[in-house]
């Protein structure tokens, strides 16, 4: 399994970075305003980092406007994946950038008819957010579920990038599920790594060490 971090906090892509834990990185609008600062800056700043896919999104919402925002994106960096929103026309969007060898990840997909439609019109990635399911009593991990059942039913190549990630059981889960990639946020990754009864173990250890040694 991929390993995305979901942010556009450079301090924190660092910190993981050192952990050697980043196959990429994913950001939104959200995450690009918490952060203060130019767009196009902090994208090239990102790339300049990470050597893997990093997905920046598209503001516009017409399919002319998608295509001509990710067209400035790719140009940034050749490890630029434009963000593309699961509508009507940015299917529409997805296909002309697909035929322009311009990587996809069509995101804020809450069905698996929208993930068959993205993939079908070529998406490199879908993004489902399981945390925003979850969030409305809906088991997010269905969706993963049924996702990663429709794509090997019909050998589609895109990837499937679980969002929206708010605990390790949903990292858990998508990589027993067989998903590509999560996209994980900075806080979670470092909860994976932990266990109490590791922390404790090893502290009887070093115990035991000390003791013998007096
Ligand atoms: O960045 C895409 C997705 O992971 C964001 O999900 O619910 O944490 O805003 P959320």
């Amino acid at each position: 399994m991929k390993f995305f971090l979901d942010t556009a906090n450079v301090a924190e892509i660092r910190e993981a970075m050192s952990m050697g834990m980043v196959d990429g990185i994913t950001t939104n609008p959200t995450l690009i305003a918490k952060e203060e600062r130019e767009f196009r800056e902090i994208i090239e700043d990102i790339c300049a980092i990470v050597d893997g896919p990093i997905s920046a999104e598209v503001i516009r919402t017409d399919a002319d406007g998608m295509i001509q925002e990710a067209r400035e994106l790719a140009g940034i960096h050749e490890n630029i994946v434009v963000k593309i929103p699961m509508l009507v026309d940015g299917l529409k969007a997805v296909r002309q950038l697909t035929a322009e060898g311009i990587k996809t990840n069509v995101t804020l997909i809450f069905s698996a008819l929208q993930a068959l439609m993205a993939a079908k019109a070529g998406a490199t990635f879908v993004s489902p957010f399981v945390g925003r399911l979850d969030d409305l009593s809906q088991d997010g991990l269905v969706l993963v579920e049924q996702i990663v059942e429709i794509y090997s039913n019909y050998a589609f190549d895109t990837e499937i990038i679980v969002a929206s990630v708010r605990n390790p059981l949903h990292v858990l889960d998508s990589a027993l599920m067989g998903a590509d990639i999560a996209t994980i946020p900075f806080g979670v990754l470092k909860k994976l790594a932990a266990h109490p009864m590791t922390d404790k173990g090893l502290k009887a250890f070093l115990d035991d060490w000390d003791k013998a040694k007096k």
